[in-house]
């Protein structure tokens, strides 16, 4: 059994497909931690019975914050650390602790639209080819080694709706398995 954190900041979409594949494996969605109050991922780590943590970042520096976040990490023996929508960088120190094992879920197929708008400039580029990209994080905004890319061929008459289903479809489909994999090499 290996622990998995993930880190959330909004709706936590991909945090509940990952509990749902991981609840039915040998391994353990440890806890989720989220830097905003509101955050609807919350009411998904209730559901499942998976501890949850609001880490603030106001009036204080994203290091602070990282040791809390480093504490609860530490206190739940994880292994392997997952970002699902969570909406801020991650300081030098905070990766070197646990290097390779943090991943990162992109809506784009990286290097393009990094950052995040990452749905909406895909939709409106003139790309033809829309997808997802999984990765280790390093330093940078949305750059490290890339694990693995699905995409699909777009009509060209979606709205943004739809577009935005089918990204999220395959980010649903694509994280936990590709996290799976990656715990069961730990
Ligand atoms: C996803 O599109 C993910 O790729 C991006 O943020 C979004 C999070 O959605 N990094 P959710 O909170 O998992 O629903």
């Amino acid at each position: 059994m290996a622990g998995l954190a993930v880190l959330a900041s909004g709706s936590g979409s991909n945090f509940e497909a990952i509990a749902g594949q991981l609840k039915k494996s040998a391994h353990k969605v440890v806890c989720l931690i989220c830097d905003r109050k509101d955050a609807y991922a919350f009411t998904r780590a209730e559901k499942y019975g998976i501890p949850s943590y609001f880490v603030g970042y106001k009036n204080r520096t994203r290091g602070e914050a990282e040791t809390e976040i480093a504490s609860i990490l530490t206190a739940h023996n994880t292994d392997l650390i997952a970002l699902a929508g969570f909406m801020r960088l991650l300081t030098p120190e905070l990766i070197d602790r646990f290097p390779g094992r943090i991943i990162n879920i992109h809506p784009s197929l990286l290097p393009k639209y990094p950052g995040t708008h990452g749905i909406i400039e895909s939709f409106e580029s003139e790309d033809r080819e829309l997808g997802i990209t999984i990765h280790r994080v390093d330093y940078g905004l949305d750059t490290g080694p890339v694990i693995v890319q699905k995409s699909f061929t777009r009509g060209g008459n979606e709205t943004l709706e739809q577009i935005e289903k089918k990204i999220h479809e395959l980010e649903h489909q694509s994280y936990p398995a590709v996290l799976l994999d990656i715990l069961d090499e730990i």
